[in-house]
């Protein structure tokens, strides 16, 4: 099987990060497109194959669940903190997205590899996602904020104590592209040893 390698690059150059208040809340996105990105997800590689990954999708009314389940949950638990905006950016988010998939990391029973490793192997999936959504037109970006880091985020979302919540991956109709990012200049990333 052969690629196309200049349209794979291009495809990989072109990849952005698009914001929720980027997309078009009123485009729905077909239910067959989601069901691909999720799928290529689940092809990204992982050591011993554990395939450590868990993923929520959230579309439809769901998406509400999901925005009332993470504003409230922020609202209990922010106490003097409490930031009436970051509430209603937590309420108002998911609903512009087409679909909002809840990154999961299942920590494998035996622990036979580092954690390290399942969150890398999830870490690759959602790259898949990212890239796929990329190759439909489509925006999307990995979030790690709002409920996150929270422990009693976990059960909502079917986790263990051991399991982890990676963030989100929100998914949505362009309609304000995002610019490229600029990236560092490759000799101050890369060390080459030739000999
Ligand atoms: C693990 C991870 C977590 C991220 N979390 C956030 C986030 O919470 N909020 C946000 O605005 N962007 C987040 N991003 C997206 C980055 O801001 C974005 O990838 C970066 O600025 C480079 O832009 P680009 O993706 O368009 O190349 C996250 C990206 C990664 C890989």
């Amino acid at each position: 099987m052969t690629y196309d390698i200049e349209q794979i690059n291009t495809l990989i150059k072109s990849r952005r990060s698009t914001f929720p208040k980027q997309y078009n809340p009123d485009a729905p996105i077909d239910e067959s497109i989601i069901r691909q990105v999720v799928e290529n997800a689940t092809y990204a590689p992982s050591h011993g194959n554990l395939q450590p990954w868990k993923f929520v999708v959230f579309i439809g009314e769901g998406r509400s669940k999901l925005a009332r389940f993470q504003a409230e949950l922020y609202k209990n638990e922010s106490g003097e903190n409490f930031k009436p905006a970051t509430y209603d950016g937590l309420l108002a988010n998911p609903l512009k997205a087409g679909c909002v998939v809840a990154l999961c990391l299942k920590r494998d029973p035996n622990k036979k590899f580092p954690e390290m490793e399942e969150i890398a192997a999830v870490a690759c999936a959602v790259q898949n996602m990212y890239l796929t959504v990329t190759a439909y037109g489509l925006g999307g970006y990995w979030t790690t904020g709002g409920v996150t880091y929270k422990e009693s985020a976990k059960e909502f979302f079917g986790l263990d104590a051991d399991d982890k919540l990676m963030g989100f991956f929100y998914i949505g109709t362009i309609a304000v592209a995002s610019p490229a990012k600029e990236r560092a200049a490759m000799q101050d990333k890369v060390e080459w040893v030739l000999a």
